[in-house]
């Protein structure tokens, strides 16, 4: 978003506050607030066209972003959960519907979104393949993946993966992988990428054409894979639910959903975070605390 994603929406709204992910206390609530209370420790996600993001001392959540804080973890621990874990849950619930005994592969199981999609679909009682960088391969198999294949090696992920599954999820979504996860899904089978095209679309030609773009590039893709391979094609796309981040919760604190935080950074040093990430000097999960 700082370097330009999304400015077909946010350019003509700045500035903006950027950051999604919260972890912290409740500070004052609105007059139709229930369950929660002034003090309560929670955490949650903003939706990903807010305006008024988490980089701040105070952010501003509706009741449906939040949850009470998984007591076992800290505010760091809670705060790298909730946008990836949710973006996870979107695909897999209430998208691809799993159910338990289900097959799942997760492309790109390294990741924020893909770690978590593994210990959702484990949850669940699926049986869960990835693909996944040499490094993260023990993490993945700790987490209750049966097969993950290392992308960066020579072999052919196609050949080694033997079965088909019910589900894909594409956390990666380049053509390559997008060819390899429809190739691998059962008749019927949901095929879900995080790279939909809508706000590339827009942003490349503006709100107006950009989006009905979208709208006829999925369409097309939807109607093509429905014959070629008789499959269900879809864009995820994170979205706050209220009843997954409870589940999201409990699964956290029953040990069953963590995302590992590779480095802290004070809040007032966001750039030097955000230079690290982009130059890829750190891979995994930063947060930003507040001093
Ligand atoms: N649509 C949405 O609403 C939504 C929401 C959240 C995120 N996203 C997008 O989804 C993507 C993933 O997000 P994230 O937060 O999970 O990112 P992340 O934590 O930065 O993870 C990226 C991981 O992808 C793995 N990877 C890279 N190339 C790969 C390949 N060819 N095959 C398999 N794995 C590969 C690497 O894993 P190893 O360490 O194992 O090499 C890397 O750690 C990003 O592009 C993000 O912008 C979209």
């Amino acid at each position: 978003m700082r370097s330009g994603y999304g400015r077909s929406i946010f350019e003509p709204l700045l500035p903006l506050i950027l950051g999604r992910d919260v972890s912290g206390e409740v500070a004052a609530v609105g007059a139709s607030v229930k369950s929660l209370t002034v003090g309560q420790e929670v955490f949650g996600a903003l939706h990903p066209t807010a305006l008024r993001g988490t980089y701040t001392d105070y952010a501003i959540l509706t009741e449906d972003e939040l949850s009470p804080k998984p007591a076992s973890l800290t505010h760091v621990e809670a705060s790298a959960i909730p946008f990836a874990a949710l973006t996870a849950w979107r695909a897999l619930k209430s998208t691809a519907r799993i159910t338990e005994g289900q097959r799942l592969l997760v492309i790109g199981g390294g990741g924020a979104v893909g770690f978590s999609a593994i210990q959702i679909a484990v949850a669940a009682g699926c049986h869960v393949t990835t693909t996944c960088g040499n490094q993260s391969i023990n993490r993945l198999m700790a987490a209750g993946a049966e097969q993950a294949v290392d992308y960066t090696s020579e072999v052919d992920i196609e050949s080694v993966i033997k079965e088909k599954f019910d589900a894909v999820l594409d956390t990666i979504g380049v053509p390559e992988t997008e060819r390899i996860g429809i190739n691998l899904l059962n008749r019927g089978g949901h095929y879900m990428t995080l790279q939909g095209e809508a706000a590339a679309l827009s942003d490349r030609y503006g709100l107006p054409i950009g989006l009905p773009a979208a709208t006829a590039v999925l369409f097309k893709k939807r109607i093509q894979y429905k014959f070629s391979h008789g499959i269900e094609y879809s864009w995820i796309y994170m979205r706050a639910d209220s009843e997954g981040l409870h589940e999201i919760r409990r699964l956290s604190e029953a040990g069953k959903l963590s995302i590992p935080v590779e480095k802290t950074f004070s809040i007032t040093q966001v750039r030097e975070a955000h230079e690290a990430k982009d130059k890829k000097q750190i891979l995994g999960k930063v947060v930003l605390e507040l001093d």
